[in-house]
């Protein structure tokens, strides 16, 4: 028996995986196998309803005919070329790209992540204002590489480098009078989520987003919007800024954007493009084919198939009968939500996943997060309603 557990185990594989990578990821308690639609299905016999797609990426949810097919027939055609050429197939991404952002905004610089799009768009802001000194909010959350961690809140316990790359000052959110007070001349960029994902679908008031265009204007300041998490049609609009009406000078993209390709974009005008010339910006992977592939099928199945209208209706059937056994308050845009808790949100997550339901956690102990696929139906909405109903009450006190 000794010997067939061990037999097992290593078949496992996270148990291999523990076994020869870093072990800086808390996995959960499954083996995904194949997933189909919005479910995964696991290797000991489970349907799991994904309420998370891999952390917002899933936006067509998964086999996806358009984008399996897209990514095929580009995989056949031609597997990869540098940004050396120019290809029909990154013209087509870039082309769709330009005509779903918010108005002012028509030029792409495609990258491989989130975490490489906000590097790059604080960069850019750093050049095109000649100024040292970022400010971005508490909470926001901008990814792990040095300028991106640098702008994270709460980063200092992972950032790691011996130094910032430049000045970092962080404006308390919502706070529209530290806002006005601390962007002045000396400021290059502000770096903020329009929703807070990490920070469990907290969306920033749009007095204050109001208040940081109009003092970044003021002072010859960029705003950049980091729309990885809530682009790509999760907040009902292509990009949330669009919800709220307000123009940044940058956004920046990625999860969502390739449905699952690794890949990410940096957008600004026409004007900011023009300021920058050859080998001022660079990558090798940025807007290879597979990626552009992805990134027009993508955005042409959320056209097609009126997803943004889908987002909404499953936005507001999940606020009206989600408030319910753990679930006390409900934040957040589209499906970029947070579920306030009575209890640990972990207790929630891991009860739902004994429904067969995966949602996530978030930097807020109380917010169990959903970031489902924009493909969401009404019948997994009815799904989770009844899994919430169905957890025992528990103390409700966290
Ligand atoms: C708002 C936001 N920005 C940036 C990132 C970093 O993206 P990536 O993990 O692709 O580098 C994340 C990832 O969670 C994010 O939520």
């Amino acid at each position: 028996m000794a010997a067939l557990d061990k037999v097992l185990a290593a078949s496992d594989p996270r148990v291999r995986e523990a076994a020869v990578t870093i072990p800086v990821y808390g996995q959960l308690p499954f083996v995904p196998e194949r997933a189909s639609g919005c479910d995964i299905f696991t290797r000991d016999g489970r349907r799991i309803l994904d309420l998370y797609g891999g952390h917002a990426v899933a936006a067509l949810g998964y086999g996806h005919p358009k984008l399996v097919r897209a990514i095929q027939q580009q995989t056949e055609k031609l597997l990869f070329q540098s940004n050396a050429v120019a290809l029909d197939i990154r013209a087509d991404a870039a082309e769709r790209l330009a005509h779903i952002a918010p108005e002012g905004i028509d030029r792409v610089f495609f990258v491989n992540s989130g975490a490489e799009a906000n590097e790059n768009a604080l960069r850019m802001a750093c050049l095109a204002t000649g100024r040292k000194r970022i400010l971005a909010i508490t909470g926001g959350f901008h990814g792990r590489t040095a300028a991106a961690a640098a702008v994270t809140w709460n980063s200092a316990k992972w950032y790691g480098f011996p130094q910032l790359p430049f000045e970092v000052g962080f404006i308390p959110r919502d706070d529209v009078d530290a806002a006005r007070r601390m962007i002045d001349d000396s400021v290059a960029a502000v770096i903020f989520e329009p929703v807070q994902g990490v920070a469990g679908a907290y969306d920033l008031s749009i007095e204050f987003i109001g208040a940081l265009r109009e003092s970044t204007a003021r002072h010859g300041a960029l705003l950049i919007a980091d729309e990885v998490q809530s682009g790509i049609g999760r907040s009902g609009q292509y990009f949330a800024v669009q919800v709220h009406g307000v123009q940044p000078d940058i956004v920046t993209s990625a999860k969502a954007l390739g449905g699952g390709i690794p890949c990410g974009a940096v957008l600004c005008s026409h004007a900011m493009a023009a300021r920058f010339g050859a080998g001022d910006l660079g990558t090798t992977f940025g807007g290879g084919p597979i990626a552009a592939a992805a990134i027009a099928a993508t955005i042409d199945a959320i056209e097609e198939e009126d997803l943004l209208a889908n987002v909404r209706a499953r936005e507001a059937q999940i606020r009206e009968h989600c408030v319910v056994g753990p679930v006390v308050k409900i934040r957040g845009m589209g499906l970029l939500l947070g579920l306030v808790c009575d209890r640990p949100a972990v207790d929630v997550r891991d009860a739902l996943l004994e429904h067969d339901i995966l949602t996530g956690t978030s930097a807020d102990p109380q917010v169990l997060r959903i970031l489902a696929p924009l493909v969401l139906e009404p019948g997994h909405v009815h799904h989770l309603t009844g899994a919430l109903a169905a957890i025992a009450p528990g103390a409700k006190e966290a």
